[in-house]
């Protein structure tokens, strides 16, 4: 089947099962193929309007589970007993804003975040996202937590799934069949978050510690 009849396809089938975008099959996929939480989770989704995501991973931690989603834009119709939707933007957020609603880190970060495309440094902007979400890591996931972020592929993807790879127990691209061919867009599936990394012991001190050299002797 043509890409451009399986977009429509998942668009009439997002409709019909009372999904709020096509992007949440997704994630339907992603958790599938990768299994990033399951029943009782906590997740945290970051570009979460419309909601599509908020409502796939509802279904899936069910009612002892927990869903917090932040976008730029307003996507409180996905707000809901044990699914919290804050309004904001990631650059000006701190990760307690994030994690008080749901009581603790999280099991899963997920990031569906794009930027508004110009056509003009586009992978550049959607890499600077990336970044943020992982600067704040530390803070929002859990040691052994799984994080699935998605990246407009150009010239910074192979360094970036490096970074997330050495935080990381493993991770991979992944490409799902309801993204269409024609977009850059990949996701960095990554499983087993080393945590926050220990501070570096203090070097030893070089044989000459406590010495001035001069540049000419
Ligand atoms: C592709 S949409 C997400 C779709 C969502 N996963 C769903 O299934 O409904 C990308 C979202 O990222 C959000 N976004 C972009 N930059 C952001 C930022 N700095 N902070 C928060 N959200 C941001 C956009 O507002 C947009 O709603």
């Amino acid at each position: 089947m043509a890409r451009r009849q399986l977009h429509d396809q998942y668009f009439k089938r997002a409709k019909a099962e009372g999904y709020l975008a096509r992007s949440a099959y997704k994630l339907l996929e992603i958790n599938e193929r990768k299994r990033l939480f399951g029943s009782g989770d906590r997740v945290l989704d970051l570009g979460c309007a419309p909601g599509a995501w908020v409502q796939v991973a509802l279904e899936i931690v069910g009612p002892r589970g927990v869903v917090v989603g932040i976008d730029l834009k307003d996507a409180t119709q996905v707000a809901g007993p044990n699914s919290h939707i804050l309004r904001g933007d990631i650059y000006q957020t701190p990760a307690s804003v994030l994690t008080q609603p749901a009581g603790g880190l999280f099991d899963a970060v997920l990031s569906d975040m794009a930027p508004d495309t110009t056509g003009h440094g586009d992978d550049f902007l959607s890499v600077r996202l990336c970044r943020r979400a992982i600067e704040l890591l530390p803070d929002l996931l859990r040691p052994g937590g799984a994080f699935c972020i998605k990246v407009f592929e150009g010239e910074e993807y192979p360094a970036l799934l490096r970074e997330t790879a050495s935080m990381f127990q493993t991770a991979k691209g992944f490409k799902p069949k309801a993204s269409r061919d024609i977009s850059r867009e990949m996701y960095v599936v990554a499983h087993g978050y080393r945590g926050r990394a220990a501070p570096a012991p203090n070097p030893p001190a070089p044989p000459d510690a406590g010495t001035t050299r001069s540049r000419n002797p």
